[in-house]
């Protein structure tokens, strides 16, 4: 089997020759953070399509977690171009953080069309250092198709748990690597090289339920599913929330 996959990744290598070399040219990394915004503003409509039951299922109790005050404070990490503004409560405090910077007019394009919330600022940072906001001083932090392209999960859910009040969540939906004695498996690791340079950083094979299992919440709400989605490789996803 792991022969197969290196024969089919070979295969898809030589296919998408032209992306390689330009990587090694040291040019592709600029080109694709150009890109992507483009192609998450189309993806985006199919995604939350298809996926507005969950979202709306998974956001339902953010207004549980408002502060005293009454108003949620809310940190979007990996806000991209914004696709979960619409599933935020009203009078919702929304701070987002992408390392990305090109985002920005994407996003403030859905800030324009979600009046309902008080936006705050947009940080260009990664979510493994956002030493811009402060301990504790978030209710809610919320990743959705985030933990397939980051870093390092660990160093991101350490930092998740610092900026959260205790007592606050930690909301994400994420596609994950599908069960290993399936087809589907199969497929992911032999696209994974490809799909990672053409998707900015994208892993097909995370097992990221096993991180945030192990992120220490004092509570976890996790579910697996198969989610609805045209590209079977995305289709395993888990979502839910933590409480620090
Ligand atoms: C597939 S997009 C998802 C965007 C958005 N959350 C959504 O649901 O449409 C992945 C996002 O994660 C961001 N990202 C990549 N590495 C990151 C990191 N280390 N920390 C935070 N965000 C990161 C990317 O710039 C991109 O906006
Ligand atoms: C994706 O993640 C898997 C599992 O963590 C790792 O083995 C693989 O090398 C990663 N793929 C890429 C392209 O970095």
């Amino acid at each position: 089997m792991r022969l197969a996959v290196r024969a089919l990744r070979l295969v898809v290598g030589i296919l998408s020759l032209p992306m390689f070399l330009l990587n090694l040219l040291g040019v592709w990394s600029w080109i694709c953070k150009k890109w992507f915004p483009y192609f998450l503003t189309r993806f985006t409509v199919m995604y939350n399509e298809q996926m507005a039951s969950r979202k709306r299922e998974l956001f339902g109790n953010l207004p549980e977690f408002a502060g005293p005050s009454g108003k949620l404070s809310l940190l979007e990490v990996g806000c991209g171009t914004g696709a979960n503004f619409k599933f935020y409560p009203a009078g919702c405090r929304v701070t987002c953080i992408d390392p990305n910077p090109n985002f920005e007019k994407f996003l403030f394009k859905s800030v324009a069309e979600n009046r309902q919330l008080q936006f705050e600022r947009f940080v260009v940072a990664a979510g493994e250092n956002m030493h811009q906001v402060a301990d504790g001083s978030v209710d809610v932090v919320v990743c959705t198709l985030v933990l397939c392209s980051v870093e390092n999960q660990e160093k991101l859910l350490r930092e998740v748990c610092r900026v959260l009040r205790p007592g606050g969540a930690f909301y994400f939906m994420e596609h994950v690597a599908d069960e290993r004695s399936t087809w589907n498996y199969f497929w992911q690791q032999v696209l994974d090289p490809a799909w990672y340079l053409l998707f900015d950083g994208c892993n097909l094979t995370r097992e990221s339920w096993k991180t945030l299992e192990q992120a220490g919440f004092s509570k976890l709400k996790l579910q697996h599913i198969q989610a609805p989605l045209s590209w079977a490789v995305v289709r395993p996803h888990v979502y839910g929330y933590g409480v620090k």
